[in-house]
């Protein structure tokens, strides 16, 4: 029988610090949902102190979800711990994650103090927040710069005031495996009582090593890993959940497994990448669009006498399917339900009938309704919700005539109408839509993507829309890319403040 190791997600709090990626309450709920129904031990559910968002978020997330442990996070300080633990009130099963920076840089230019008072904070905020809850998980930033001996006596006290959990980030990105490796040996080697606790991997990827260094700490024994999935995160990003548990599932002689079900991990990476406007690169291991795309000669012929010859992970084991029940236009709400259910998207019957509608339509438009259609009708009703929406747009371009667009625009029940032209049908629609909405704004980037299987797929836009010294992302997907490029636009503006 394999050994267990904890999931820890931490795409709601790590994950989504990067800027751009920030989501509303009710999309951090549909993630968490969708967290639980992979099966992740532990989410990081956010850092209630650092906004009013964040702590409503934690608090939401605790009423929604209930098989995993909800933690939120917090600095060694007293206010920080009695914030988090009042978030955590509805929780079901909760942990405080707490901690300080313990390496030379943090100490001294971070908190112009020394090791012996680091350490008294550490142990002071973990016997703190040991009154709220049992679960609590003690992090040492900067781990993988810090020196082992001190960490290790770092360790030991905070498991003596009693850490269930330590986490050991290498929060830079700086370790090499082999380095990391010994850290954690030499943590199980040296502090009396680690087998008290659980010890924990927390690994940023900006020298691209983050899996490596969370496998090498596996290796070392360590029984928890904190990841996001897809691997977003600060900077070059986190591990990525996916990996890790692809991998201890393709290496079964390491003894080691996860409680995740696998087959969600495509619909799970596809919502994160969605909602958090981050799309996933192509070749990104385990999930990317070509991770199992077989394109030179000799792998087709070599997978086709026999599969295993280039492919050492089933595609069906992560939830890709491309024998599934395709959806047309004859396909009922039956049919739909279960296509959502499988990319871990349950809807009330009010709701499925609304998307329901929405598929005829898209089924009505071409042959085949993809998972990218699914997710884009399902999350639609955020769209509902924006102050302003697009009524209508009609384009005209093409080779010889002049681009010229007309817009119509519903902003909070006022209809407005405008016309211009432009360098494209894009330019021209964003210079009618600037006509109506009169501000100083700057489109920073502008990305398509994901035309996958054909002319009549969806194709995605995530735009940057600069406004008074912010940037503001937007998200928008529709199968004519004209639409697709203004829904984005506007998806951006509806984030600007006033
Ligand atoms: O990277 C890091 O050190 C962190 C801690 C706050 C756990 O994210
Ligand atoms: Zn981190």
């Amino acid at each position: 029988m394999a050994e267990r190791l904890y999931i820890f997600d931490t795409t709601l709090r790590d994950g989504e610090q990067v800027p751009g990626c920030q989501l509303n309450t009710v999309e951090k709920i549909e993630v968490a949902k969708a967290l639980e129904s992979l099966g992740v031990d532990v989410i990081e559910a956010g850092f209630p102190i650092s906004s009013p968002g964040d702590f409503k978020s934690v608090e939401e997330i605790s009423k929604a979800v209930s098989l995993p442990v909800i933690c939120a996070l917090t600095r060694s300080v007293q206010k920080d711990i009695d914030v988090a633990f009042d978030a955590l009130k509805y929780a079901k099963l909760k942990r405080i994650h707490t901690g300080i920076g313990t390496s030379d840089y943090h100490i001294q230019y971070k908190f112009n103090s020394n090791q012996e008072e680091i350490m008294q904070r550490a142990v002071a905020a973990v016997k703190y927040a040991k009154r709220y809850v049992e679960d609590v998980e003690f992090y040492c930033e900067d781990a993988g710069r810090t020196d082992n001996v001190y960490l290790a006596r770092i360790v030991e006290a905070v498991i003596k005031a009693g850490a269930t959990v330590v986490n050991i980030p290498d929060t830079t990105g700086y370790c090499l495996p082999t380095e990391y490796a010994e850290k954690i040996n030499f943590l199980m080697e040296n502090v009396n009582g680690i087998h008290n606790a659980i010890i924990s991997t927390h690994c940023h990827n900006d020298l691209g090593m983050a899996t490596a260094n969370t496998m090498a700490g596996i290796m070392s024994g360590a029984r928890q890993v904190e990841v996001t999935v897809n691997g977003i995160g600060e900077r070059a990003g986190n591990t990525a959940l996916e990996e890790i548990v692809m991998t201890l599932r393709s290496h079964k002689e390491l003894g080691v497994d996860t409680n995740i079900n696998s087959k969600n991990i495509s619909s799970v990476s596809r919502i994160v990448s969605n909602l958090m406007n981050m799309p996933i690169q192509a070749n990104k291991a385990i999930v990317g669009r070509n991770a199992f795309a077989h394109s030179s000669g000799i792998h087709q012929d070599g997978v086709l006498k026999n599969i295993k010859t280039y492919e050492i992970i089933d595609p069906k084991d992560v939830g890709i399917d491309d024998n599934s029940i395709e959806l047309t236009a004859r396909s009922g709400r039956a049919a739909l339900k279960y296509h959502l259910q499988s990319l871990g998207i349950e809807l009330t019957q009010e709701k499925l009938d609304k998307v329901y509608e929405g598929f005829l339509k898209v089924a009505d438009s071409k042959k085949y309704v993809t998972d990218d259609d699914l997710l884009m009708l399902a999350g639609k009703d955020r769209v509902d919700t924006h102050r302003i929406k697009l009524d209508y747009l009609y384009v005209t371009s093409g080779v010889g005539v002049d681009p010229k667009a007309t817009i119509g625009l519903d902003i909070a029940g006022e209809k407005f109408e405008a016309e211009s032209s432009g360098d494209g049908p894009v330019d021209a629609a964003i210079n009618a839509l600037k006509k109506i909405v009169n501000k100083k704004m700057v489109l920073q980037e502008f990305l398509i993507q994901a035309i996958t299987k054909g002319s009549d797929d969806v194709g995605k836009v995530h735009m940057r829309v600069e406004y008074n010294g912010n940037v503001y992302s937007g998200f928008a997907a529709n199968t004519d890319i004209v639409a697709a490029s203004v829904s984005a636009y506007i998806d951006a503006l509806n984030k600007f403040p006033d």
